[in-house]
């Protein structure tokens, strides 16, 4: 069966006080109207449309054209900015409709929605929630035998309807030639004067076609943000969801309130990660790491038994048993090794540093290979950039790197090869070699007492 999504991200969300569009504001490391698309894509939903309006050319860029996109030029209401895409629907085949601002929709949520779609043979269903505070949203209204009869707009309800606390959550599926077919008969005859998504329903059902519509079992994944106050309470609930599922798979989050992990992190069993730590983007963690208070890593992908320090990483890799911190700052195309030891203050930059070498303090290395086992004295400094290029600089196994060594780049310390603490090595320092480079030590004997006397 072939399912396209369409997501409606027109309006302009003016309640959130921004210059930014509404549904390109964050949930920890992605845009409102991300999640939406991660939840039709986990359903297979091949093709995806969204219908932008309000900074439209803002949220075509920070999406990329693997999407297609509708322009809604003015926000005549949820049905008008379906007819926008109706080129994008077939005549067979499902349409999925969600909303750009409504991130805490589930994969799993939808599937039940398309099962139950399918099973009963409807010509749309839509995704409802039973909730206590119903105010706002459109109501479903049922006869006496249960089934549904239409949704009513919370402007447009009577009394009684008002009463009705199942919601409509503005997610649907759709047989998709019957969309199209009633989207051409909807008008605008109501209190708001808007083409109603909603009344298309009402049009099939006339026409002897079977309507219904399923509860959410989390009416929480219903929820839209439209104030900055609604998007902090999405953030929480995103967070306790994320967090619990870690825990439910033998992560030990020490202080959930207290701790931000993306969507798509992966993190293995036995692993500690301590208060106030941010993971993001496509990283993951193994088994039986140790990820310290205060620790920001993102885009990296992190072996086992990796002890970590209140450090910053950002699109790295670290093989297993290495350790980094504290105040370590890893840059894009750090390549760590096995049980390698990065101390405090160190900062690598787009550079291979071989297994079991130890950097343990004050050092920058920036575009190096490093080989195995080398060891850094402190304050070292890869000299990597003349003010014009960067140069890259080689180190191989087992050399032994002076405290206060400068490398200027490009450069060679060959295998085993020494550099004297305190050296700016600006040529090759050869296998099993030393190389010194900097002034003799002169001592003027008695110079502080000459210079009292005076
Ligand atoms: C709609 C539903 C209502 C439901 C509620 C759930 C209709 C008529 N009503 O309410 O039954 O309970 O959603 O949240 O469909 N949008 C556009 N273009 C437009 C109008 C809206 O793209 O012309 C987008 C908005 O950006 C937003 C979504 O559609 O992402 C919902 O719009 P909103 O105005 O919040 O929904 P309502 O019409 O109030
Ligand atoms: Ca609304």
């Amino acid at each position: 069966m072939k399912t396209k999504a369409l997501i409606l991200a027109a309006g302009q969300g003016t309640r959130m006080k921004s210059n930014k569009a509404k549904v390109l504001h964050k949930v920890f490391d992605k845009a409102l109207v991300e999640y939406p698309i991660l939840a039709a894509n986990h359903i297979g939903a091949k093709e995806i449309c969204i219908i932008v309006g309000h900074q439209a050319e803002e949220v075509k860029k920070a999406l990329g054209d693997q999407i297609s996109y509708a322009l809604q030029k003015e926000q005549l209401g949820t049905g008008h900015a379906v007819m926008q895409a109706i080129d994008f629907i077939d005549d067979d085949g499902e349409v999925l409709i969600l909303y750009g601002d409504t991130p805490l929709i589930t994969g799993e949520t939808l599937e039940k929605m398309l099962t139950f779609h399918r099973t009963n043979k409807n010509a749309a269903t839509v995704l409802s929630a039973i909730v206590d505070e119903p105010t706002g949203y459109g109501r479903i209204v049922r006869n006496e035998n249960n089934e549904f009869i239409k949704i009513v707009e919370q402007k447009d309800a009577s009394t009684s309807e008002k009463e009705i606390r199942e919601i409509n959550g503005g997610m649907y599926v759709f047989e998709a030639g019957l969309l199209k077919y009633a989207l051409t008969k909807l008008t605008n005859n109501n209190v708001q004067k808007e083409y109603y998504l909603t009344d298309t329903l009402e049009i099939l059902l006339a026409q002897g076609h079977k309507i219904d519509a399923v509860p959410a079992e989390d009416a929480n994944e219903i929820l839209g943000v439209n104030s900055r106050e609604q998007l902090a309470e999405v953030t929480d609930i995103m967070r306790r969801r994320i967090n619990a599922y870690h825990m439910i798979n033998g992560v030990t989050i020490v202080d959930p309130a207290n701790t931000y992990i993306g969507s798509s992190v992966k993190i293995g069993k036995d692993t500690i990660i301590e208060p106030g730590c941010i993971i993001e983007g496509n990283t993951t963690i193994g088994e039986g790491c140790h990820i310290g208070f205060h620790s920001k890593i993102r885009n990296s992908v992190i072996g086992e038994h990796v002890d970590i320090e209140m450090s910053v990483i950002t699109d790295s890799f670290i093989d297993e048993g290495t350790h980094v911190g504290p105040f370590a700052y890893l840059r894009p195309h750090s390549h760590l090794g096995k049980n390698i030891k990065i101390g405090d203050f160190v900062e690598i930059k787009n550079a291979n540093i071989g297994d079991g070498t130890k950097v343990s303090h004050l050092t920058y290395i920036g575009d190096a290979d490093v080989g195995k086992n080398v060891n850094f004295g402190c304050g070292t400094v890869v000299v990597n950039y003349d003010g014009a290029k960067k140069h890259r600089t080689t180190i191989e196994d087992n050399a032994f790197i002076g405290c206060n060594t400068n490398l200027i780049a490009p450069v060679t310390v060959e295998e085993a090869a020494y550099t004297a603490a305190g050296s700016t090595i600006t040529k090759t320092v050869p296998k099993n070699s030393l190389g010194i480079a900097r002034a003799r030590q002169e001592n003027k004997e008695e110079w502080v007492t000459k210079k009292r006397k005076k």
